[in-house]
């Protein structure tokens, strides 16, 4: 039989066939197919040159941890986010937009781990290694163990670490690297997907921690993003706007450790700093006594984050079409929300106009955040400012009921060191067998309209 020498890849799945199609049978995506060529497989893959052991399978007690100790990246918060720094051959994927922050990040890691004595490979295909020099003399890591490698073969890098032999290696960023191995373009999923590949098998077999830069493209996802995210070991995204400072490392998955572990950062001339008290830094432009701004207390893997919502109501001024807009909070919770707050509180919020907002460019995912954006809203709606020193925790139900959360001991303890001095929570909190306790007055609330007649 002839073996195939071009094959078509679907550019928005990576779903392979054999013959152009014009609809992916996979995601429906309508031209989405183009040809290039099958990677030649076997030899390349089997031999490694020659460094392959042979594997068997082993009775799980005969199988020993080899070199479990994790390397630090340099960098505390991002180690954090690692759970607990890198791991022997662990492949991480950093992704997110364009002039977020990413090479800022992982130069300063390696020129960190650098002059803490561990040699370490900057490849770029991106940057000419003048750029990355006057990027890291301004980060203030240079050093002779942090070598600059200014290429877009990956064969090529990959070649240079037997004699090198890295600790670490940053391949910025996975979209510009080719394989020799296919014709397609640098970027294609096909290549992006080969690429990472290669770059496993060797970073397994070296035990060599290696990550990869990914562009995040308009729609949000990376080029090639079920490949990549499925090949790597720790998927990392840089949240953040542009135009704010404040820059949060989110981990996505991680084989390593808990996927619930933030960083928090502040992008500065000197690099990307990191933020010791979270809270503080979201809380500090908040106005006093504005209708409309409501504390909320989150939490972000162990860590409490007090953030500010902020709603603003308005008529509207389009009949039957009143605009809704969440930034920084999930649009369907608000919607939802809304709704239950017109039902069941009776609040004409029909012909209003409602913006909800997180301050700071944080993004809040819980549903501990209901009562909070509800009061948000309803503040705003009445035009009554809520008491500055209040914080509001709990998840709302379709009736209205306000119900339990988890975790409010280090949620209350954040509150109270930031000087807040009341704390509406869940009654159902106050049935655990260990009563609360605090500083703080603390308000046990069963549902949302009890909430708001004791806070507006
Ligand atoms: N000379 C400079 N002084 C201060 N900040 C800078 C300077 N050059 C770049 N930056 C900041 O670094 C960011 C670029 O980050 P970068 O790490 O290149 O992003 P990415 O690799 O994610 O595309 C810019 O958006 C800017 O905020
Ligand atoms: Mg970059
Ligand atoms: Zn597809």
């Amino acid at each position: 039989m002839a073996k195939e020498k071009t094959r078509f890849v679907c550019q928005k799945c990576s779903s392979v066939a054999s013959k152009w199609m014009g609809k992916c049978p996979d995601c429906e995506a309508w031209n989405s197919f183009v040809e290039e060529a099958a990677p030649v497989r076997t030899a390349a893959r089997t031999s490694l040159g020659g460094r392959k052991k042979k594997n068997e399978p082993l009775p799980s007690t005969e199988i020993k941890f080899q070199n479990a100790r994790r390397l630090s990246s340099g960098i505390g918060e991002f180690d954090r986010t690692l759970g607990g720094g890198l791991a022997p051959g662990g492949l991480v994927l950093v992704g997110g937009d364009p002039g977020i922050g990413k090479s800022t990040l992982l130069l300063q890691s390696l020129g960190r781990m650098a002059q803490a004595g561990k040699r370490v490979l900057y490849a770029s295909g991106e940057e000419s290694p003048e750029q990355i020099k006057m990027r890291a003399a301004r980060l203030d890591c240079l050093s002779e163990n942090l070598l600059i490698y200014s290429e877009n073969c990956i064969e090529d890098v990959l070649g240079l670490l037997d004699k090198i032999a890295p600790a670490a290696l940053v391949l910025d960023s996975i979209q510009t690297f080719y394989t020799a191995d296919l014709q397609s373009a640098p970027g294609s999923v096909s290549q992006v997907r080969e690429v990472a590949f290669k770059v496993f098998q060797d970073a397994k077999a070296r035990g060599l921690p290696v990550f990869l830069v990914g562009h995040i493209t308009k729609d949000g996802s990376l080029a090639g993003p079920k490949t990549l995210e499925h090949i790597v070991d720790t998927v990392i995204y840089f949240e953040g706007e542009r135009t704010h400072s404040y820059r949060i490392l989110r981990t996505i998955k991680n084989r390593f450790g808990s996927t619930q572990e933030i960083g928090v950062f502040q992008m500065s001339e000197r690099g990307l700093e990191a933020v010791e008290n979270p809270s503080e830094i979201f809380l500090a432009e908040r106005p006093e006594n504005s209708p409309g701004s409501v504390i909320v207390a989150s939490m972000e893997g162990t860590r409490p984050l007090l953030v500010e919502v902020q709603a603003l109501v308005s008529p509207s001024s389009s009949i039957g079409m009143p605009r809704r807009m969440a930034t920084g909070l999930d649009y369907n919770r608000a919607s939802l929300l809304i709704a239950i707050m017109e039902k069941r509180l009776g609040l004409g919020l029909q012909q209003e106009d409602v913006f909800v907002n997180v301050a700071g460019g944080v993004k809040i995912t819980e549903p501990a955040a209901d009562l909070g954006i509800a009061t948000a809203i309803a503040g705003s709606f009445q035009n009554k400012a809520i008491d500055s020193k209040t914080v509001c925790v709990g998840e709302i139900g379709l009736t209205g009921e306000v119900r339990s959360v988890m975790q409010l001991e280090p949620r209350i303890r954040e509150a109270e060191k930031l000087g807040f001095n009341r704390f509406i929570l869940p009654s159902a909190a106050n049935k655990g067998k260990t009563p609360l306790k605090s500083k703080m007055e603390l308000c046990f609330v069963k549902t949302l309209a009890e909430a708001l007649d004791l806070v507006l």
